[in-house]
Formats: structure tokens, sequence, C-alpha cells
């Protein structure tokens, strides 16, 4: 059976993010640092979470020339993380010079953010319908031997088809019920459903960090992964 394993985003101030980094310490190994906490706190936020013993995701979502993602690379080697993001978009010599460049940080590629809607995908100049071009990029991520592939729930059961077993596939938008109308995370997966669908790491924010009792939160999507 499948080992699920929890991210925690840590989409909060250094504070408010060490607060909770403390309070699941003993539950949650691996927390996401996304670009606004890095812009703010940058290597003080991803030490924050190593004093604690937890393991980081930078979710910078790489996309630049090869030799410059080569030597962000290189740099992040440094940090002691556990993972970093790409856009697999950046194109196979692009994703190639990163996964070469990476010591033992894995490299997770992003297909086609899902803010991205049916208007917004055509505007851009895509032919392919979204799904496909999803795939097809998805694909790209396994023939170039990323790590991971970041994908939407929606799109997971299809993927972990097409890919087989050799990639690690997270997915965001995970919720454990249907919550307020003006959540902006309207096709979400609970973490059961997703373990299910073939999901190797869930993403989950503000279920954990904005509730009452953030331990409490963690340990009921931490049950329904067991
Ligand atoms: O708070 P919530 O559980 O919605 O947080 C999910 C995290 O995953 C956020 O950091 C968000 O930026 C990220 N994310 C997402 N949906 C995507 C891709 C990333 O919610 N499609």
């Amino acid at each position: 059976m499948r080992k699920t394993k929890l991210i925690t985003a840590l989409d909060l101030d250094l504070k408010q993010a060490e607060e909770i980094v403390y309070s699941l310490k003993n539950y949650v190994k691996y927390y996401k640092i996304g670009p606004v906490l890095f812009m703010q706190y940058g290597v003080k936020s991803i030490e924050m979470v190593k004093k604690y013993g937890g393991e980081v995701f930078l979710d910078l979502k790489l996309h630049d020339i090869p030799n410059t993602v080569k030597e962000a690379i290189e740099e992040a080697n440094k940090l002691g993380i556990y993972s970093i993001s790409v856009h697999t978009l950046g194109g196979p010599t692009m994703i190639k010079s990163a996964v070469n460049s990476a010591k033992k940080l894995k490299i997770w590629g992003v297909t086609i953010l899902t803010s991205i809607d049916l208007i917004e995908f055509h505007r851009i100049g895509f032919r392919y319908s979204l799904e496909k071009q999803v795939q097809h990029l998805a694909k790209l991520a396994n023939d170039t031997s990323l790590d991971g592939v970041i994908a939407s729930p929606r799109e997971l059961y299809y993927l972990r088809q097409t890919l087989g077993e050799n990639i690690k596939i997270i997915t965001p938008s995970i919720r454990l019920k249907p919550t307020s109308a003006d959540d902006d995370q309207k096709r979400f997966m609970t973490p059961r459903q997703a373990k299910e669908s073939g999901s190797d790491f869930i993403v989950v924010g503000r279920p954990i960090t904005k509730a009452q009792n953030p331990i409490k939160a963690a340990q009921e999507i931490l049950k329904e992964i067991e």
C-alpha cells in the first residue's frame, strides 16, 4: 500500500509559521515554504523549520534559462532542503540541468497551474486540450527524470495511470470536507481519496494552519492517510 505523506503549507508570517511548526513537530515532517514567506524571511524561514527537525519543500517554481536554473539548484543544494519546484514549461533542457545539478535535493515539476482556466489556457496559445497538455508535460517530467510532479487532484488518477510508479505525485487542493462558499479550493479531494488515487504527498495549508486546533486537524488528516 502506498505511503502518502503530509506536507503542511506555511503561507504565514515567520512568527505564525514557527508556532505551527513548533506545535506540529512531533506529527508532521514536511513543510512547504512558498515565495511570500521566502521573499520576506529568506533562508531564515528554512532554518526555522530545520531547527524543529522538519524538512522543507521550497516551492519557488523556477522557470529560467538552463544555466540560471543550474546555478540556482547548486545554491539550493547548500540549503539542506528536501525538495524544490520548477516549471516543466521551462523545457527539457532546463529540467535536465536542474536534475543534473541536484545532489540529494528532489526536483518536483509543475505542469499547468490550476489557476489557469480554459480561456486563459487558449489565450496563452496552447493548442492541445488542457488535459492533454498536462499529460504531455507530466510525461516530459517523467522522461527527464524529475523526482516528482505537482498535480491537481482532478488530474491524479489519469496521471498515475500514465506515469506508473517511477515518479512521485504531489497534490494540493486537499480538504477534509466541503468548506465555506468563499474557499478558493473548489475542486478538492479528501486526504483518503488522494491517497487512493495515487498521491505520494498531499499539501495542506489552511485546514491545518487556520484550524482552532492545528494539532487535532493534522492528526485527523494523518489518520486518513495512514
Ligand atoms: O491553504 P491550502 O490548503 O489551500 O494551501 C494549499 C497550498 O498549495 C498553498 O500554498 C497553495 O499555494 C498551493 N497550491 C494550491 N493549488 C494549486 C497549486 C498549489 O493550493 N493548484
